[in-house]
């Protein structure tokens, strides 16, 4: 099932960067179908997982594991250091994250992430949240679809884009996906159009999710999180989420700008245990055509003086 569900990426090289403890505490932010989380509990011996997921998919995943060492949270990661609180635990040994979605979610075309299947404008991940593709769609202004698309897909022509979107939804509400192609196509560079409609919907959906200010409030609580020595394991897919990673990691900031004491330390919370991001093989990636773009960052929380609240 699990396989199906989601092949695990990197699947060793996150794990091995977590350096695991035998009988440490950990948390795997994005359990989806629980590939990275199962092989960790295998290496463990005794020990504990604390597993988030805000899609109530993926819990029955955790529920077939039926591992007493396994607690799932069905919450977003936002929420990280107020549920560590809540089952008592000050720090963890090391946290995993494998951003984005599973294949489970694309692959279900209900769910609105796919270009391949017509179905409601939806891209929630959790859906219980109030915000849908439909609304962004249909409620945003040209302005605002014109950042989005430009930011978060890197959208070639997100102004013109953005202009025949609002013109288009003036004559007929756009609430499929189909509806929104038929809107696109016109608009996609010849024999990208794949591309091209990738590129919307993945900016749409980071929209839809918050994506990048999830991520930002997530790793800003990760150095209280972490104990003295622990490890941060962050697979990422686009070149955003990479950039804030790889910021923070830097200098415990989002900018990148490292601080400096008086006398010339750096003040940061994390080192970078890999000088570069650890990519997929090409083997992996002709086995899982979704390890392609994913950048695998890895750091050991150190000592450091920097306040934080
Ligand atoms: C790429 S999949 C993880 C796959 C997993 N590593 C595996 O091996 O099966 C990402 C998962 O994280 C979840 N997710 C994404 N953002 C989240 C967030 N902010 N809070 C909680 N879960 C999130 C998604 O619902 C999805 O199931």
């Amino acid at each position: 099932m699990t396989t199906q569900y989601h092949e695990p990426v990197l699947l060793q090289a996150c794990i091995e960067g977590l350096a695991l403890k035998p009988g440490g505490t950990y948390v795997d932010i994005t359990f989806g179908g629980g590939g990275h989380s199962r092989e960790l509990l295998r290496q463990l011996e005794g020990g504990r997982l604390i597993a988030f997921d805000q899609d109530p998919d993926a819990r029955e995943n955790a529920k077939a594991l039926n591992d007493p060492r396994l607690t799932f949270v069905a919450a977003n990661f936002r929420h990280l250091k107020r549920y560590l609180r809540l089952y008592k635990i000050d720090t963890v040994d090391g946290i995993l994250g494998d951003l984005g979605i599973s294949s489970h979610q694309i692959d279900t075309p209900e769910r609105g992430f796919s270009t391949r299947f017509d179905a409601d404008l939806d891209m929630r991940m959790n859906q219980s949240g109030e915000l849908t593709a439909r609304r962004v769609i249909a409620d945003y202004s040209e302005e605002q679809l014109h950042k989005l698309l430009g930011m978060y897909g890197e959208v070639i022509n997100a102004k013109t884009l953005a202009s025949a979107i609002v013109s288009a939804r003036l004559n007929r509400s756009l609430e499929t996906v189909n509806d929104l192609k038929a809107v696109l196509q016109r608009y996609a560079p010849r024999g990208k159009q794949h591309k091209y409609y990738a590129q919307v919907f993945q900016a749409l959906r980071i929209e839809v999710n918050e994506e990048m200010a999830v991520l930002e409030e997530f790793l800003t609580q990760v150095p209280d999180a972490l104990a003295l020595g622990g490890r941060l394991v962050v697979m990422s897919y686009h070149s955003l989420e990479d950039r804030l990673v790889k910021n923070f990691i830097k200098s415990g900031n989002f900018r990148g700008d490292i601080q400096k004491d008086l006398f010339g330390n750096e003040i940061k919370p994390l080192k970078s245990v890999t000088r570069k991001p650890v990519e997929a093989s090409a083997e992996e990636i002709s086995r899982n055509p979704r390890a392609r773009s994913a950048k695998l960052r890895i750091a050991e929380r150190i000592e450091d003086k920097a306040p934080r609240q």
